[in-house]
């Protein structure tokens, strides 16, 4: 019986949404104010990441890890799927994988002394295909870089929740070392 009726539901709703704006055309007046607020809201809503910082960071980004990680950070097909010689293939690091996980500090790491660092007997046979740029980059270069990074993951959510917000709620507990530090 309750099937029914959530079924029938079910059939007048999506009727019900069409009806009204099949029946006329929406006042011009009413376009041009949604559009107005739509550009009003595209105008202010700030990055939370300062803009040279970030477009430093791509032109690092493009320079030394798009080889791998991809121009757009998306990372290398199939992943998560140990390669022969035991590497894994560049992960994405656009929002679609884990990097959102870690904390600035972690981050920093491992871009600092590359994936060797993090390599763990207990996994059996995995190598680090991450390599260090902590002789190439200075602090400044991996932090951009790393903004960079971060700005790609706009509005991505995880369970409803912005990954953003999640990542910055890591980094208080483990925020990017000190210049120097
Ligand atoms: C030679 C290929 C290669 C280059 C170049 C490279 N990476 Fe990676 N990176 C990897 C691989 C492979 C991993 C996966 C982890 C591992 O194997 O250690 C990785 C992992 C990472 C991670 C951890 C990702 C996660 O989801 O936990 C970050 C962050 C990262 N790289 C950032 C960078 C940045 C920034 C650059 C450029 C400065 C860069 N990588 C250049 C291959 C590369």
């Amino acid at each position: 019986m309750g099937a029914r009726v959530s079924k029938l539901l079910l059939r007048i709703h999506p009727f019900r949404l069409v009806v009204p704006r099949a029946r006329g055309h929406a006042p011009p007046l009413l376009v041009f104010l949604l559009l107005a607020l739509v550009l009003l809201t595209s105008c202010t809503s700030e990055s939370p990441y300062d803009a040279a910082v970030v477009s430093r960071g791509e032109e690092l980004f493009a320079a030394n890890c798009a080889t791998c990680h991809g121009v757009g950070g998306e990372g290398q097909p199939d992943w998560h799927v140990t390669k022969a010689d035991g590497t894994l293939p560049a992960p994405p690091l656009n929002g679609d994988g884990h990097t959102w996980h870690h904390g600035d500090g972690l981050l920093y790491r491992v871009v600092s002394k590359g994936g060797q660092e993090f390599e763990d007997p207990r996994f059996g046979s995995f190598k680090s295909a991450m390599p260090a740029f902590g002789d190439r980059l200075s602090h400044d270069e991996i932090v951009a870089v790393l903004t960079y990074v971060k700005s790609l993951w706009g509005d991505k959510t995880s369970r409803g929740i912005s990954i953003v917000e999640s990542q910055a709620f890591a980094s208080e507990q483990d925020p990017f070392p000190p210049n120097g530090g």
